[in-house]
């Protein structure tokens, strides 16, 4: 037997027990007199005891072992005389009578402990040893473990979880396809599936009324910490259901995953328009863990001389409380950092209400004193609270203002990952426009339908068209996002127009469904998380990649299995696939 025990299990209670256990060489300590080993497998960490006097060949040998040795130990279990509390199996260890190496191990080229000394890179060409810590070990299994509570949840739901296929045709998520030449069928390719989309349409075509699956998704998309080319997703998809259904159902696999995971009951999801989030928060992913909403001053503030405002299509502040007293050092500080580019901001004008009532401001010159008043009134400011003030044009200044109040919010401790806010974030617009190409773009998908109310608007005025179409937010990372779809061919057929297509184009990129709609399809909707960020979020990391067993760096790589990679002309040859240089 090459385990009796694993090394997590052992108590107090277990005393004379005889065990053998198995795992990896964490550390080991040789005192002298005794040899202690912490011997490590994903359950936990046991200390084994070697005793020189009483068993000096022994614990010759154990002095030999080397880190990440893969060991078997056979003993009794003793109670320790120093105890380590911190750990579960801290109050015994295992007086070794039996030793075997079942494997030796070259130096690891990092530490396997908690704390790691190991760079990102060597970690992720290591990620096998980097799986071995605790953090990663951890995360994966609240991962497991929240897989299993969606599906505990999705199941008594009546939902049915559906496999659609990988190798598809291209599906409009807004990036690009990853593409795989197919050798048959030269000159021709399938693409990863960016999303399930049309599929699960198409099942509620079929009448599978209730589906989801926790599914990989591929994006060809710039990377950043919460974004994967490869990436999974809780997919779901309902008929004969009304948006407040939807919201519903789904608000309840939230709080089921809220209770069952963390212990945690949010209460109701508050909601809020798009139009609302981005006038006060200045994103669609407002981070509603503290209030700083965005006040709107232009007419406080014009025609006083100041041409910055005066010139402004949007003059807009928040109230920092508590920061009237910052140094001219921190105000530079916070000026530098919102003329950075990622910002974007020319420059931060600043108001300090101070402790004795008086104020001062970076525009003293063109506001008196009663002027500034009625600001700090218009933000409810108390004396000490410090307000901070852009102005350009809308889209822009709002954007800008919103880094500045996230960053406030971080400098304030405001930002507790373990406090949980979501919201749900409604009334998207449906389309988008694009200045470089001169054209619509769905802001969610071409799926989406308009809000009933606004269908008029598509030939006045399509950019003031709401759409059915919602996200699911939680402390200021966007969760998940869905929509009510179009089930009716014309107005598909129009969304089409609108977004550019030819009809000869949309019947050969999305033929299939539309020619489905012509059968009968039911009203439906869904919506989909992102089940990497959800996780992370539970976590409390702030990359997907701690989430993901086997991710890809910054660049698209992985440094494991070193890909992407060439491969043979041979290869080539056979799929048919020219490269340049080849
Ligand atoms: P959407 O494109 O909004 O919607 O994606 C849904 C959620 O998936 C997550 N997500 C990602 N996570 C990690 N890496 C990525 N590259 C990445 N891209 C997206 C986000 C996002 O909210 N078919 C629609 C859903 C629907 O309409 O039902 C869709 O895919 O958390």
């Amino acid at each position: 037997m090459l385990r009796t025990h694993t090394c997590g299990q052992l108590r107090l209670s277990d005393t004379g027990k005889s065990v053998t256990l198995s795992g990896w060489v964490q550390r080991s300590r040789d005192l002298g007199g005794m040899t202690f080993v912490d011997l490590r497998d994903r359950y936990g960490l046991t200390q084994l005891a070697f005793n020189m006097e009483t068993n000096p060949e022994l614990c010759l040998q154990a002095r030999k072992l080397g880190r990440e040795f893969v060991i078997a130990a056979t003993g009794k279990v003793i109670e320790r005389s120093s105890k380590n509390l911190k750990i579960p199996t801290g109050e015994i260890e295992i007086m070794v009578e039996k030793l075997e190496v079942l494997n030796a191990s070259k130096v690891p080229p990092f530490t396997i402990e908690e704390e790691t000394d190991g760079g990102e890179e060597l970690r992720m060409r290591y990620r096998y040893l980097d799986l071995r810590r605790n953090p990663l070990r951890r995360n994966l299994e609240l991962r497991h473990r929240m897989a299993i509570e969606t599906r505990n949840y999705m199941d008594a739901q009546g939902f049915l979880e559906i496999e659609t296929p990988f190798l598809i045709k291209s599906t409009p998520e807004g990036a690009r396809d990853f593409v795989v030449p197919s050798r048959v069928h030269h000159g021709k390719f399938y693409a990863l599936p960016q999303s399930p989309q049309t599929f699960k349409q198409i099942l509620m075509v079929a009448g599978y009324d209730r589906y989801y699956q926790i599914v990989r998704c591929f994006r060809d998309e710039d990377l950043r910490a919460d974004r994967q080319p490869e990436f999974t997703q809780i997919d779901c998809e309902m008929a004969f259901v009304t948006q407040e259904d939807i919201l519903n159902t789904f608000e309840g696999l939230g709080r089921h995953l809220f209770k069952a995971i963390k212990g945690i009951d949010p209460g109701s999801f508050p909601r809020m328009s798009y139009a609302d989030a981005m006038k006060y928060y200045g994103s669609d992913k407002p981070d509603i863990r503290f209030e700083m909403k965005f006040v709107e001053l232009k007419d406080l503030l014009k025609n006083k001389g100041f041409s910055v405002f005066d010139f402004a299509e949007l003059v807009v502040g928040i109230c920092a409380e508590g920061c009237a007293e910052y140094s001219r050092k921190q105000l530079d500080d916070l000026t530098e950092f919102v003329k950075k580019p990622q910002i974007g901001a020319k420059g931060l004008v600043y108001i300090q209400y101070k402790p004795n009532g008086s104020l001062k401001s970076s525009v003293d010159k063109f506001y008196s004193p009663e002027d500034l008043q009625k600001v700090t009134e218009a933000f409810k400011a108390k004396p000490g609270d410090l307000i901070l003030i852009l102005a350009g044009d809308t889209y822009k200044t709002r954007k800008a203002l919103n880094k500045l109040r996230l960053e406030m919010g971080s400098r304030l401790g405001l930002r507790n990952p373990e406090e949980f806010r979501p919201l749900w974030v409604l009334d998207f617009p449906l389309l988008e426009w694009d200045e470089e190409t001169k054209r619509f773009y769905a802001m969610h998908h071409p799926f989406t339908s308009p809000k009933p109310e606004d269908i008029p608007l598509l030939d006045t005025d399509p950019r003031m068209v709401r759409a059915n179409a919602y996200d699911l937010v939680i402390n200021g990372v966007e969760i998940g996002g869905g929509s009510v779809r179009i089930h009716n061919k014309e107005l598909q057929k129009k969304m089409f127009q609108i977004l550019g297509f030819t009809d000869e184009d949309a019947q050969a990129q999305f033929g299939f469904l539309m020619n489905a709609f012509e059968y009968g399809a039911p009203p439906h909707g869904g919506i989909a998380f992102g089940f990497d960020r959800w996780v992370a979020l539970f976590a409390g990391v702030d990359s997907i990649r701690d989430v993901i067993a086997f991710p890809k760096n910054n660049a698209g790589q992985d440094m494991m299995i070193d890909s992407p990679a060439e491969i043979s002309g041979e290869q080539l040859k056979e799929l048919g696939v020219r490269t340049v240089g080849l």
